[in-house]
């Protein structure tokens, strides 16, 4: 059902590139905490504590609480369209988008903790500027 998958040794180097992401997610949640306060008051329709608590629990190492990646190969995900992570989400519970992380992670979460987590990533504001 998991599919070929990562051998042992591709998993060992991607905890090691989680424990080195793990500095620079401080720094950088640092500075965007004082840079943006107001980035990260999403208006969420429920419980924001708790799903914060949740995003910082199960999601952050990679994608951010902020949602700009800090593990090399993971997608930001501030901004992006809800009903998008909702069916990415639910893609990589079921299996039908394969990536070893993700269908791990993905695997425990309830169709709550989807669209909750849908919901934090979706309302966090983002600015763009194409290139010059
Ligand atoms: C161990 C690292 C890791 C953790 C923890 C993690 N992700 Fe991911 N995530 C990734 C990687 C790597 C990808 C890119 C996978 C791919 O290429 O399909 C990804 C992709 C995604 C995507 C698809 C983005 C797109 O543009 O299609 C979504 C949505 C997502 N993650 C949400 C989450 C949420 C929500 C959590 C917390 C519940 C989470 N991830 C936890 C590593 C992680």
């Amino acid at each position: 059902m998991n599919g070929p998958g990562p051998g042992p040794a591709r998993l060992y180097s991607d905890n090691k590139k989680m424990r080195r992401s793990k500095r620079c997610l401080l720094s950088l949640t640092l500075l965007l905490a004082v840079a943006s306060g107001s980035l990260l008051e999403p208006a969420l329709a429920g419980d924001a504590t708790a799903v914060r608590d949740k995003v910082r629990t199960l999601c952050q190492n990679c994608h951010g609480e902020n949602g700009v990646a800090v593990l090399h190969g993971a997608a930001n995900l501030s901004g992006q369209q809800r009903e998008y992570l909702r069916e990415q989400l639910r893609a990589y519970r079921s299996g039908r988008r394969q990536d070893a992380q993700m269908n791990i992670v993905a695997k425990t979460l309830t169709d709550a903790d989807i669209e909750n987590f849908a919901d934090w990533y979706s309302t966090i504001k983002v600015t763009v500027e194409t290139p010059k």
